[in-house]
């Protein structure tokens, strides 16, 4: 039977772990049977980049990835020359050993099951330099808060459009585990830590454009923009730094 080593993730298995493999399953399938609770977004179904592995050895032994899984691959968090999605590839009688990177970004699946962060039992607390919203924004959000009824709003990084990601906006009431916190008078900001990486240093304004106003992101992290604005790109320099 095929081994596979997985070397120490801080949440996943501190320790590192090794487990008998099943051939013909899958190595997502392999960690979960094995309680290593990999992301799987999508279940298992290449429409997310959560289930990313970086293979240390084996990599050569694997199936050939798809055009569909390298795509996706390009979006995935510390992308490196032997990463694989683990549920696009088949473990066979070769051992492997596989890091899991240290962030993912869960970005298909709302109703995927949040996992316990084991390490975290409290919010961290964000200064101005890490997020700002202008005294427009501010006031906007406000207004809006009080419209719905909410007292906070999360702000998340979700895969999206030609350029990879795009900003998401939603009300909330209550943190998660892991959210990042940033109180500004009436207004609590909610950020998950994997969306944080991207937003590290942004400042939100709401500005006037034509006839319409909207709110604006100025993001230091952004390598590219799409021609229509929607979405936008990172440089992956930045996965390797957090
Ligand atoms: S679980 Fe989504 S691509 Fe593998």
């Amino acid at each position: 039977m095929p081994k596979i080593k997985i070397l120490p993730h801080e949440e996943l298995c501190p320790d590192g772990a090794e487990i008998e493999a099943t051939v013909g399953k899958s190595v997502c399938e392999n960690l979960l049977n094995s309680s290593i609770d990999i992301e799987h977004a999508c279940e298992l179904s290449c429409a997310c980049t959560t289930c990313h592995v970086i293979f240390r050895e084996g990599f050569d032994s694997l199936n050939e990835s798809t055009d569909d899984e390298e795509d996706l691959l390009d979006k995935a968090w510390g992308l490196e020359p032997k990463s694989r999605l683990s549920c696009q590839t088949i473990v066979d009688e070769h051992d492997l050993t596989i890091e899991i990177p240290k962030y993912t970004i869960n970005m298909v699946s709302e109703n995927h099951p949040k996992k316990e962060n084991k390490n975290s039992d409290m919010e961290k607390t964000l200064t101005k330099k890490d997020f700002s919203l202008s005294d427009s924004a501010l006031s906007h959000i406000s207004s809006l808060l009080k419209q719905n009824n909410s007292s906070g709003v999360r702000v998340s990084v979700k895969t999206s459009g030609c350029s990879g990601y795009a900003y998401d906006l939603s009300y909330i009431e209550i943190a998660e585990k892991d959210d990042y916190v940033l109180n500004i008078e009436d207004v609590n900001l909610y950020i998950s830590k994997e969306s944080f990486i991207f937003l590290k240093g942004t400042k939100i304004d709401y500005v006037k454009k034509g006839l319409n106003s909207e709110l604006i992101f100025i993001n230091p992290n952004i390598s590219a923009k799409c021609g229509c604005g929607e979405s936008f790109s990172v440089d992956q320099n930045l996965f390797q730094q957090a």
